[in-house]
């Protein structure tokens, strides 16, 4: 049985394009269609070895405008493919900007035994398609290699040369190359010359919690799900703001994330705030504005708002819509 490698194409600065070949930020993402990229990249034919290419665009986005419905879409399409029996592996090309977010969304949403023994490959790129030294080939070409290698498993992002877990990529840098970091965590490995170097284990998929199934995901209203940080002179009105909103579209507030500071701490006025919002039935999870480590109990505990260990402000949001969801 011939295998294939499935590409699905969501857009962001890897199929970008700029007036001019110097120009590596005045650029629009999302215009290159997958296929036009993956044709652009010489030796893809043999980096992708016996596997027969196959291709999708399931999303053409500026990453900063991910929409859910773009995120049911894809984690449909990741599912179908996984689930044949030909198919070894999937990459995705998608903007740097949330990648991280669509990565952690996808660990969890993604039956277990569909991950179980193949990798979904998320590939990104800082420069333009039309840049004169793009990013976007080599970053292809390691994705392609990491979800080739005996026994890769489970949702990852690669990035020059280095490979991240769903868990803990976290975008660091607006214009570096190299512009991702997994924290304490450091990354799961490296791609050198087309070899997978690995510093840990393939990331565990039977772990995850999995709150809710794929088929509910789709088809239920999302709930809607906001992020408050705690700053120097925080007040409440945020939190009052979003709660008092009239209903639009996206339906009443249920939960709120709040980027703490340090160990997850709270200006006293937001606090009041959000003890009022919890108080009308709005879920309130701790998480914090640093970068690295995550929130430390005892400190914590018994004050009545939960934090998920160690998610950034951004994929806790996550982690509370699919709980509410379920
Ligand atoms: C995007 O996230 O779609 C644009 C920025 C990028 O890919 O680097």
């Amino acid at each position: 049985m011939t295998k294939k490698l499935v590409f699905l194409g969501m857009g962001g600065t890897i199929a970008g394009t700029a007036a001019s070949a110097a120009d590596n930020v005045g650029y629009r993402a999302a215009q290159v269609g997958v296929d036009q990229l993956l044709q652009a990249i010489p030796t893809l034919g043999t980096a992708l070895g016996c596997h027969e290419l196959v291709s999708e665009q399931v999303a053409q986005v500026d990453s900063k405008d991910m929409a859910f419905t773009h995120w049911k879409a894809l984690a449909l399409r990741v599912c179908h493919h996984l689930a044949q029996a030909d198919v070894s592996g999937l990459v995705i090309t998608h903007g740097t900007d949330t990648i991280e977010e669509t990565a952690f969304f996808l660990s969890q949403v993604v039956p277990t035994a569909l991950l179980a023994s193949k990798a979904v490959v998320l590939a990104c790129a800082m420069r333009p398609a039309s840049s004169m030294s793009p990013d976007g080939p080599r970053n292809v070409l390691d994705a392609v290699a990491l979800a080739c290698t005996e026994g890769a498993k489970g949702v990852m992002v690669v990035c020059a040369g280095t490979i991240h877990t769903a868990q803990h990529v976290q975008k660091i840098h607006p214009y570096r190359l190299d512009a991702f970091d997994s924290g304490d965590a450091g990354p799961i490995g490296y791609v050198e010359e087309g070899v997978v170097r690995l510093t840990y284990p393939w990331p565990k998929t039977e772990d995850v919690r999995r709150p809710i199934t794929l088929e509910k995901m789709a088809q239920a209203a999302w709930p809607r799900v906001e992020i408050v940080t705690s700053y120097v002179g925080a007040s409440g009105a945020i939190v009052r703001a979003l709660c008092s909103a009239p209903q639009g579209s996206e339906g009443p507030l249920r939960g709120l994330v709040v980027a703490g500071t340090g160990n997850g701490t709270i200006h006293a006025d937001l606090d009041v705030a959000l003890r009022e919002a919890q108080a009308m039935g709005v879920k309130v999870v701790r998480s914090t504005r640093c970068a690295w480590g995550q929130i430390v109990p005892p400190s914590v505990l018994g004050d009545g708002f939960s934090h998920f260990e160690g998610l950034s402000p951004v994929k806790a949001r996550i982690a509370l819509i699919l709980e509410l969801l379920a």
